[in-house]
């Protein structure tokens, strides 16, 4: 691969410090893996949102606290401020990036900003800027400091015309949201200064992920959190989406180990930029179902939502990840049964400190 690639030049706006053969022997780790693992410092954009945090807390037992910068534009609940490192970032401040990236010997950059679906929508232009003018400010940086670049993706970066069943990594991607459309641009940009100057760009498309300190914000997948805090409290979940709409989800930690493992897996295992990764597949009433084995008293009816449920219909219903399974090991922990005793456990604890009742 790399005989193919022309030498970077200085005066092209993606000329980078270190040549694409060097960085590939760092990467392939011809260099031991724990002295590579001793210099890695890593800063997480955006990381005060749904993922942030519990990836960074899985990336400092690792790599020691001081060693993963979280950044955001909001400010820091007292205990994730507390807990390390944290520093103001906006994604379109190019040059406070750089500044942070030098001054902190970053060598991996997990680019957590976006403008999810909903959101999106409701502000194209916005989504248009932080989803991909701040995504050309991260590609600009990793490029020129030879830095690991994450960037996650989703079941959103496919459309009406993909495979649904199951999606596999390379297909038709043809989304019809701003949201979906500026991450197919970022896989595609990823992949592409990968060829051409050997940028180490790693991207997962995440399923749903599900989690007990989501906020439901009006997301698709979102019911699949909703439905538990109500089974909990009034027993009853209205669903948005028809009893029978199948999508791909996967437990919160399952996908900060999915991250993990993958932004650690040596470049020469890998053979695509962008993996699928999955963990099940279920629709509302099954997990209705499996919520009832606990708790038998659920009563769910249906009221699909006419924005979302065609959404839904467009996603696909499973992923294919063979390809991230057979290239660097990836094994899901939770299947629905784990989850759905892990999601009640947790609210259940979570409304017991809150001193709220629980039904
Ligand atoms: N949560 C999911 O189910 C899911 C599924 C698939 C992919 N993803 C991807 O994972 C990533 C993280 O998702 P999330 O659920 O944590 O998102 P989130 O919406 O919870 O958080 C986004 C964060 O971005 C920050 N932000 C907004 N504008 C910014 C700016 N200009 N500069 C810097 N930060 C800014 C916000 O303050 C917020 O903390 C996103 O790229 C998303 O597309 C998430």
């Amino acid at each position: 691969k790399s005989s193919s690639r022309k030498p970077p030049n200085p005066h092209h706006r993606y000329f980078f410090s270190c040549s694409p053969l060097l960085m590939c022997t760092f990467r392939n780790r011809r260099v031991p893996p724990d002295s590579c693992c001793c210099s890695d410092r890593a800063l997480e954009q955006s990381g005060l949102g749904q993922l942030g945090v519990g990836l960074a807390q899985m990336l400092r037992k690792q790599y020691g606290t001081d060693n993963v910068i979280l950044s955001d534009i909001k400010k820091p609940p007292p205990d994730v401020y507390k807990s390390g490192p944290f520093v103001y970032a906006d994604v379109l401040d190019y040059k406070l990036l750089r500044e942070l990236i030098v001054n902190n010997r970053i060598t991996w950059l997990v680019h957590y900003s976006a403008l999810l679906r909903p959101v999106g929508e409701a502000n194209v232009a916005l989504a248009r800027k932080i989803n991909i003018t701040g995504l050309h400010n991260v590609l600009d940086l990793a490029l020129e400091n030879c830095l690991r670049l994450f960037v996650p993706s989703t079941i959103g970066a496919f459309g009406p015309s993909s495979p649904r069943d199951p999606a596999p990594d390379l297909c038709v991607q043809r989304p019809r949201t701003i949201y979906g459309v500026s991450k197919v641009h970022g896989e595609l940009m990823g992949e592409y200064l990968h060829h051409k100057y050997g940028l180490d760009f790693r991207c997962l498309r995440y399923p749903g992920v599900i989690s007990v300190n989501t906020t439901p914000g009006g997301g698709t997948t979102d019911y699949a959190v909703q439905i538990f805090h109500d089974a909990l409290s009034t027993g009853h979940h209205e669903c948005y989406l028809r009893p029978e709409t199948r999508l791909p989800m996967m437990h919160i930690s399952d996908c900060h180990r999915a991250t993990v493992e993958f932004m650690q897996a040596p470049e020469c295992q890998l053979t695509l930029r962008t993996y699928n990764i999955a963990a099940m597949s279920f629709t509302p009433e099954e997990v209705a179902q499996e919520i009832r084995k606990h708790l038998p008293h659920l009563k769910v009816t249906y009221n699909p939502d006419v924005v979302r449920q065609s959404i839904a219909d467009s996603w696909p219903v499973r992923f294919d990840d063979s390809n991230a399974r057979r290239d660097w090991g990836w094994t899901p922990a939770y299947g629905l049964e784990e989850l759905v005793t892990d999601m009640l456990d947790s609210i259940q604890n979570k409304r017991t400190n809150q001193g709220l009742p629980v039904s």
